[in-house]
């Protein structure tokens, strides 16, 4: 119809970096078109094992494409461009994603994108809030990192020395043998808890948060109530992350916070951080709720940003990529 129509691109991206199989379709101009997600959940107190998160993507991966397909009223021919979240993540299923989008690029005859997981989850909060130039607080299962855009690269200020915020809210909330994952039930049972002290680990720009784990295993054998340990995990975990988030303002001098990855769901911490950056006349930003954990619809709208500024990954290249950090991704597009 209009020229316009003409230029405009649809790009369908791939998640399948851990528990989670995603698959989302956007447009160039930043329309989400369509999500389709399924993810794997271990039985509760168990963790998950890899093989059978990937087994599942294996199993539901065809289907979740289709479901995407009918759900933007698109066909097979309409897609552009296949992006897919190359790295970093758990090698089974990292494998899945991009034998997918190998096969899809390959029959479609359309370019093949490889995806930062981390950077999929910063970009799909720029587009859900129109915040520019943030500084973001990525916190999710496998990550806990302070972000700021600088000179080509997201560089990170700040991070955990050990384990992630998510990681450690499921581990605690597996020995109270919650259902999984466990961060919305310990949100949801801090409410009615009390505080007992748990220790606090900032040190510098970095945070620690096994030492504070170790401290709630040990507290919940000896007969701490889920309702306490919950509360306490929160608001001692919050207070670190806002803590440093405070200073990567104060050091980069950005106004604006940007709340991303799956804990960001999490209503206490908006809370804390909001307190934090209305005193310091800043802004939070929270990514749109529907994409704050795993989706496909944040590969394929950074997959659709790598691309429009010149990046392709050929096929030969397509391997995934185990461990790839935040702040070694070429960032072509800001
Ligand atoms: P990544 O690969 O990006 O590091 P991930 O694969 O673990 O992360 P996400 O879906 O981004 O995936 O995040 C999942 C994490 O978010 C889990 O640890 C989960 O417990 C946590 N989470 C979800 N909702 C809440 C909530 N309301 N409060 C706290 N944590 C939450
Ligand atoms: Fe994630």
């Amino acid at each position: 119809m209009s020229g316009n129509k003409k230029k405009r691109k649809i790009c369908l991206g791939i998640e399948s970096t851990a528990h989670t199989f995603s698959i989302g379709i956007v447009d160039s101009e930043g329309n989400i078109l369509s999500e389709a997600t399924s993810m794997f959940r271990p039985e509760p107190g168990k963790g998950m094992i890899p093989r059978e998160a990937a087994e599942h993507h294996v199993e539901r991966g065809a289907g979740i494409v289709k479901s995407a397909l009918d759900e933007g009223g698109l066909k097979m021919s309409d897609i552009n461009l296949v992006a897919f979240a190359q790295g970093p993540g758990l090698p089974p299923c990292l494998r899945v994603g991009a034998a997918v989008a190998r096969y899809l690029s390959l029959k479609l005859g359309v370019p093949l994108v490889g995806v930062n997981h981390p950077v999929g989850h910063l970009e799909i909060g720029r587009l859900t809030t129109g915040s520019e130039d943030p500084v973001f607080l990525y916190l999710s299962g496998g990550n806990t990192q302070i972000i700021s855009y600088a000179e080509g690269f997201y560089r990170i200020f700040g991070e955990t020395v050990d384990i992630p915020i998510g990681n450690a809210l499921d581990v605690v909330a597996r020995e109270l043998k919650l259902e999984s994952p466990g961060g919305p039930e310990i949100e949801r049972l801090a409410k009615g808890g009390k505080y007992v002290e748990l220790p606090y680990g900032v040190k510098g720009m970095d945070m620690s948060f096994s030492g504070i784990v170790t401290e709630a295993r040990r507290k919940i054998k000896s007969g701490v109530s889920a309702e306490d340990i919950s509360h306490s995990m929160q608001e001692t975990c919050f207070a670190m992350l806002t803590e440093v988030t405070e200073r990567a303002i104060a050091h980069t001098g950005k106004d604006e916070v940007l709340l991303v990855g799956g804990v960001a769901a999490n209503k206490r911490l908006q809370t804390m951080l909001n307190t934090m950056c209305e005193e310091r006349g800043a802004s939070l930003r929270v990514v749109e709720m529907k994409y704050a954990g795993d989706n496909g619809v944040m590969i394929a709208w950074a997959g659709m940003l790598a691309h429009a500024s010149g990046q392709k990954t050929d096929i030969e290249r397509s391997g995934f990529v185990q461990k790839w950090r935040t702040d070694d991704v070429r960032i072509t597009w800001m």
